[in-house]
């Protein structure tokens, strides 16, 4: 009986859970690109910054930043910012796509780019799927 109701208890938790353990990954991907990303990448695009903004990348299509000077690969590529894509990018982003101007960053931890697209995700607000449609 106990341990029926424990197992409930836990089913009740659940959810709470799940939303601590999304913070915890939003947060560890802050600190992540923080170190990795943030001296060449503002996350509010009224910010300077020398890559262009990330805020809302998310499912955003490649080279769309209006007034960014993208190298000719970038704008053309035709890709949206899908998560698999950013992954791709985190982990050999010259090899993903030669003649980008973004230096090799190189991530290939799976757990690192995890989190990193948690952060993404969370500063990602604006569902670009729907403009796109
Ligand atoms: C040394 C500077 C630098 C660092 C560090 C850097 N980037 Fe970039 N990033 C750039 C530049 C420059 C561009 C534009 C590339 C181009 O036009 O070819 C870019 C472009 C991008 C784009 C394409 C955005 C768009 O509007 O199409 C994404 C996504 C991106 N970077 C993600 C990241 C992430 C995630 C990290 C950290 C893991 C990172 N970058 C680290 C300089 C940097």
């Amino acid at each position: 009986m106990t341990r029926l109701l424990s197992a409930a208890l836990c089913l009740v938790a659940l959810p709470a859970f799940a939303d601590t353990f999304e913070q915890v990954k939003v947060a560890a991907g802050q600190s992540l690109f923080e170190a990795e990303c943030r001296r060449c990448h503002a996350t509010d695009s009224s910010d300077p910054s020398y890559g262009p903004p990330l805020e809302n990348v998310l499912y955003r299509a490649a080279g769309s930043v209006a007034d960014y000077d993208y190298s000719i690969a970038l704008e053309a590529s035709g890709i949206v910012w899908t998560p698999a894509a950013l992954r791709a990018w985190m982990e050999d982003n010259d090899g993903f796509m030669p003649g980008t101007k973004m230096r090799h960053v190189g991530i290939e931890d799976r757990t690192v780019q995890d989190f990193i697209l948690a952060y993404l995700t969370s500063i990602s607000p604006q569902d670009n799927r729907a403009i796109q449609k």
